[in-house]
């Protein structure tokens, strides 16, 4: 464990000058001290070689050469000279509290209250993996705060969360509980109709705990009696829920496949469009106009097809992933060949937590070169999620001073094969090495 007492001299030279830094915060830290062998800076897109990180408390302090950093004699010290390092991995497209052994009818067997303890589970998964943040999109029962909130509490081990609470779509739409008959009354707590009652759902999403806002612009693959290409909502109720969470300083993410519903998302002033299977010319075209974000997860139909129906996924899910599979890898290339941004998104929840890294091969057979996409999950990804300490500065997503200190270590070097992503060997997050 780390030594968190300070040092009587450290304390003498510090009394008068820190006495108010002191005063003001409860835990005061000597530096700790990470020894590189290979960096990857994702902000300059090059390897630095021989770096020391310094760390106090969960945050960078610096990043310099080794032959420039005096480390003191007694320091805490991890030597990482063998590895390559590399921002915590960000996946902006995940559902800890879903089980993926359980779909179709067997998503009805479990509580709420039983997914949270799952995602207890998916997100130690997630962490150890190398994905020190997370943006979940769509849980029931807030169940994501709960775990977001936990982890931050120290109760159970896993990524910084940024959560959206339920889902929100129309009725019948792809998140609502379309599985049961008429007779039960079954409703997703997100599924609604008209600009103001989605207003409504935003502030109680918001009330209750939601770091950005989740809807869905079209039909969806896993949702049963939906179809992928049809729009859903028309552009008034998305521009009344768009404007209500922007006015709330939160960012909204569509998932949608079909080519209306993005361009009608899009055109509203949607931050990021999810799985974007089925994008069209003139929707790519206005994604990167916009500057719109696609979090395209171009793994996941691997699984879908491979294991999906003895994980349960209906025969009706299993023809629609036939149909969008393909055509969302060949439109991933399209967008990243037109500099559309791209972010790292997997709806790992679909699939296994701790799998998530399988796409970034996947990523880089479809165009990109390995350095972008592990600037899609870090750099790229911190940019879409834009959450920020005081002085305005991104939490994540890069190893830089004031960041936090959330970084991972692999044997190997993921830029010439990006599938060692799939294997991490060290883990730290805000400073802690929880993976070793
Ligand atoms: N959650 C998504 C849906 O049900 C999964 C889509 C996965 N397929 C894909 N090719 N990305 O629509």
């Amino acid at each position: 464990m780390k030594n968190r007492t300070m040092k009587n001299t450290t304390l003498k030279n510090c009394l008068i000058s820190c006495s108010i830094i002191l005063m003001s915060s409860a835990v005061y830290a000597e530096s700790t001290y990470f020894k590189v062998g290979t960096l990857i800076d994702v902000l300059k897109g090059k390897t630095l070689n021989n770096q020391v990180i310094e760390v106090e408390n969960d945050r960078i302090i610096s990043v310099s050469s080794a032959n420039k950093v005096k480390i003191p004699a007694n320091a805490m010290v991890t030597d990482l000279s063998a590895y390559t390092v590399l921002p915590g991995l960000l996946d902006m497209h995940v559902h800890l509290t879903s089980n993926p052994n359980k779909h179709g009818y067997r998503r009805l067997e479990s509580s709420i209250p039983r997914q949270a303890l799952y995602g207890a589970y998916a997100a130690k998964n997630t962490v150890m993996a190398g994905f020190t943040t997370v943006r979940n999109l769509g849980a029931a029962g807030f169940a994501d705060v709960a775990l977001r909130d936990s982890i931050n509490d120290g109760e159970v081990l896993g990524p910084r969360m940024r959560v959206s609470g339920p889902t929100l779509c129309m009725t019948g739409g792809h998140c609502d509980n379309n599985l049961l008959p008429p007779e039960y009354d079954a409703h997703s707590a997100g599924a609604t109709d008209g600009p103001y009652a989605l207003k409504g759902k935003v502030r109680n999403n918001i009330r209750h705990g939601a770091d950005v806002i989740k809807f869905t612009a079209t039909g969806g693959v896993l949702s049963k009696n939906t179809n992928v290409n049809a729009a859903q909502f028309d552009s008034t109720e998305m521009s009344a829920l768009i404007s209500e969470a922007h006015d709330r300083y939160r960012k909204v993410a569509a998932h949608a496949h079909g080519a209306e519903g993005i361009k009608r998302a899009i055109r509203a002033g949607v931050d990021s469009i999810e799985h974007a299977s089925l994008i069209d010319a003139e929707g790519l075209r206005l994604a990167k106009k916009n500057g719109t974000y696609l979090v395209m997860d171009v793994y996941v139909s691997s699984f879908i097809l491979g294991e999906g129906e003895k994980a349960g996924i209906l025969e009706e899910s299993l023809a629609k992933e036939r149909l969008v599979g393909k055509v969302q890898r060949e439109n991933f290339k399209k967008a990243h060949e037109m500099g559309i941004n791209i972010a790292f998104g997997s709806d790992a929840g679909v699939y296994p937590h701790g799998d998530n890294g399988k796409q970034f091969a996947y990523m880089v057979k479809w165009g990109m070169t390995p350095m972008e996409a592990i600037q899609a999950a870090t750099s790229k990804a911190a940019e879409l999620l834009d959450w920020r300490n005081e002085n305005g500065q991104l939490n994540v997503g890069a190893i830089e001073t004031g960041r936090y200190a959330d970084f991972i270590a692999v044997k190997g070097n993921p830029l010439k094969d990006v599938s060692v992503l799939e294997n991490v060997t060290v883990v730290v997050k805000g400073g802690n090495v929880i993976k070793h």
